[in-house]
This record gives C-alpha cells, sequence and structure tokens, in this order.
C-alpha cells in the first residue's frame, strides 16, 4: 500500500491545562528556517538549554541553534548511554543551569532518545519548581512511546526508572527524518512498542503493519509518519484517560511485565528494551491464549510481524532459569500478598488487566517458552 501524507500532522494529547501538541513528519530538524516557525510560538522567553548526547550533537545540533535564533542558548551534552540516565546527571544538569543563570522562564529541549528525554523531563519538572520543555524524540522508541504521556526519571542503582515524576512536555516534535541515521537494532527496538499498540488497541493498526512490513523495513517516510500518529494517538488516548497510571494505563505494559525480567536477568544492554518487550509480547499472547481465550492464529500472527520485522521471539542461546524469572517478575512475592496484574488479550485491539493468573499456571507458560 503507498502513502500519501502532508508534510507534516498534528495530535493532540487532552489533559486539561496539560494538553500539548505532537507534531509528526518531516518538521524541518535538518531544515532551520521550517524547525524555527515551529518552535516560535513554543518557546515565548529567551532563555533556552538543549540537553543531548555526544552521538546525536554532531548529527542534528547545528540545525537546532540555527532554528533557535537570538535566544541565549547553552547546550548540555551527556556522554551517550542508559548508563548516564542518573542522578548524577542530573545533578551536573541542574548545576549548569544554575551557573548559566537559567530561571523560571527558561524552556528546555530535550534533543535525543528516550534516555535524554526521560532526563531532561526530570530536570524540567524540578528546576525551580518545574520549567517548560519540549521533546524532540530521535529514535523511534522516543517517538511512540518515550516522549509522550509525562513520564520522566533516572534510575537508581536498585531499579530503573526509580526515581521521577510525572510532568507534560508543552510539545513533542517527532521528525521522521532524523530516523535515517538510527542503527537498525534500535529502529527495530522501536517496532515493537508500535506492534503492542496494535495488540493492545487497534486491530486495524496491527492489519495496516503486516501489510507493511517491507514499507517499514525500508523506513519508509509517509509509511512512518502514519505509524507514528498512530501509535501517539493509541498512547495519547490512554494517556489522556489516566495520566498516573492508577488503572487503565497499565495496558501500555502489555508484554513488558516479561521483558523488563528478561532485561535483568540476561543483563542489562545484553537485549534492548523493545528485544525483550517482543520475547515477552509473546510470552504474554500465549498466557493470554491459556487465560483468556486469545485465539492461537493471532499469537502466531503477532510472531510472524515480529520477526518480519527483525525482532526475536525465543530466548534463543540466552539461558535463564524459570525460577529466576518468576522472581524477577515479583511474582513469587505477590501471590502471598495481593497477585500480580497481567495485562492479556482476549483478541487483537483488546486486552484486559488480570490478576488471575496463578503462579503454576506461569510456571507452566515459562517452562513451555524458555525450553
Ligand atoms: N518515559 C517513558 O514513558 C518511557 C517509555 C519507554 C522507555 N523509556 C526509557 O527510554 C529509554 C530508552 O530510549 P531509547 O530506546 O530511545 O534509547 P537511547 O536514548 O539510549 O537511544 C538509543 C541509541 O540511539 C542513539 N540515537 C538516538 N537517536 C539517534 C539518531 N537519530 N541517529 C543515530 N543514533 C541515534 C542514542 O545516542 C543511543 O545510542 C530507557 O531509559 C527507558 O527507560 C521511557
Amino acid at each position: 500500500m503507498t502513502l500519501a501524507a502532508p508534510v507534516q500532522e498534528t495530535l493532540y494529547v487532552e489533559l486539561a491545562d496539560r494538553s500539548y501538541p505532537i507534531h509528526v513528519g518531516d518538521l524541518g530538524v535538518q531544515q532551520p528556517e521550517r524547525l524555527s516557525q515551529l518552535l516560535e510560538p513554543l518557546i515565548p522567553g529567551q532563555q533556552v538549554a538543549v540537553i543531548t548526547n555526544d552521538t546525536i550533537a554532531p548529527l542534528y545540533l547545528s540545525q537546532l541553534l540555527q532554528a533557535l535564533g537570538q535566544r541565549q542558548v547553552d547546550v548540555y551534552q551527556l556522554p551517550d548511554g542508559e548508563a548516564y540516565k542518573t542522578l548524577d546527571s542530573f545533578a551536573a544538569v541542574t548545576t549548569f543551569l544554575l551557573e548559566k543563570r537559567h530561571n523560571r522562564s527558561t524552556c528546555l529541549i530535550a534533543l535525543g532518545g528516550g534516555v535524554v528525554g526521560d532526563l531532561c523531563g526530570f530536570v524540567a519538572a524540578t528546576f525551580q519548581r518545574g520549567v517548560a520543555f519540549i521533546q524532540i524524540p530521535t529514535t523511534l522508541l522516543a517517538q511512540v512511546d518515550s516522549s509522550v504521556g509525562g513520564k520522566t526519571a533516572v534510575n537508581h542503582p536498585v531499579g530503573k526508572n526509580m526515581i521521577g515524576a510525572f510532568y507534560q512536555p508543552k510539545a513533542v516534535l517527532a521528525d521522521t527524518t532524523v530516523l535515517a541515521t538510527l542503527p537498525s537494532r534500535e529502529y527495530a527496538a522501536g517496532l515493537a512498542e508500535v506492534i503492542k499498540y496494535g495488540v493492545i488497541d487497534d486491530v486495524e493498526f496491527f492489519d495496516f503493519l503486516e501489510a507493511n512490513v517491507s514499507a517499514l523495513a525500508r523506513r519508509s517516510s509517509a509509511t512512518l509518519q502514519h505509524v507514528i500518529l498512530r501509535s501517539c494517538a493509541s498512547k495519547a488516548k490512554v494517556v489522556s484517560e489516566d495520566e498516573r497510571e492508577s488503572g487503565r494505563r497499565a495496558i501500555l505494559n502489555f508484554g513488558h511485565t516479561f521483558g523488563h525480567a528478561i532485561e535483568k536477568l540476561a543483563g542489562y544492554g545484553q537485549w534492548l528494551h523493545g528485544e525483550a518487550v517482543a520475547i515477552g509480547m509473546v510470552m504474554a499472547a500465549e498466557l493470554s491464549v491459556l487465560h483468556c481465550g486469545f485465539p492461537p492464529a493471532d499469537a502466531q500472527r503477532l510472531r510472524t510481524l515480529l520477526q518480519g520485522l527483525g525482532l526475536p521471539v525465543i530466548l534463543g542461546q540466552q539461558r535463564i532459569g524459570v525460577d529466576a524469572m518468576i522472581e524477577a517478575m515479583g511474582m513469587d512475592k505477590k501471590v502471598s500478598d495481593g497477585r500480580l496484574k497481567f495485562v492479556l488479550a482476549r483478541q487483537l485491539g483488546d486486552v484486559i488487566i488480570s490478576d488471575d493468573v496463578s503462579l503454576n499456571g506461569l510456571r507452566k507458560l515459562l517452562t513451555e517458552q524458555m525450553s
């Protein structure tokens, strides 16, 4: 299917006075005049701080600086990597802003993937009790997931994302052209989250992805624009209904309970987050077959789509014990006091949150899946 799309499209995350636009398409990150027109109404003040990293800065920073014109613009460049999403980096960025005399009317811009976005967002949430910030996500994962929804965080040695805040950006600028330089594994990892939206919210979108595997593989810009918009629309809808994850927002975690455990047990960095989520979604689909009548043929469709887009669907050579998995998922502790919640699919596009999975049932599934 060939798609003809306008150069850019906009959708809104509806959150009363915290509502904001997500612009998607060729936004001109590589063409400063066009980018400038988008940024102008978003930055009323004269101070701006750009937070980015060593990989992204050489690719896209100079264009952004040109687009920002004559304002006071200070740039904080982090080393690349999840290892820098820490309280130390948080403190370093905060000190930098104070030394450069940024005040409450400053605007922070996150130029980068989820690591930069999560850290910058957390600084924005706390600096002078909260300043404006704009997300310019440069990975597919950040464009369809981490930049939307207002979760910001840094890691603690005890666990990922343990310190953070809900804090919404003023806008998200998801420019499809920057995805051209993204390494293939990172690109595929973003597609895992895209596929998730098809499973949890939108069967027609799932059908579309199946029909467009080759366009996605060649990173067709029109296809990507559509895919990012649909993904953000799903996420925006869920977030608008449950901003602080007191209930329904948990459906965004389909496959993640398994995925997080896989990431942790394999050692962070072994699997990318999206890769672990891909394997986790297959496990969640099989659990859904056992617990709520998810058709086995649809579990197979999910597996085929993930594989078609270059994602792993089994642990392969990696040996992780079933007991270790259960412990890492917290199931061993949670059975006694309240049960672990799983997101399960009844059919494609229709999921429920269930606390009805028994320890024995989970053990049986994992034994099958991991042997
Ligand atoms: N806030 C949320 O709701 C949320 C949701 C999901 C994930 N996350 C967080 O997001 C983070 C993962 O984000 P990520 O997958 O974007 O990883 P990342 O930010 O580490 O980026 C992946 C790699 O791609 C490089 N890169 C980024 N854009 C590039 C481009 N256009 N061209 C070339 N290289 C580029 C980065 O420098 C990095 O090496 C994790 O910390 C995770 O906890 C947050």
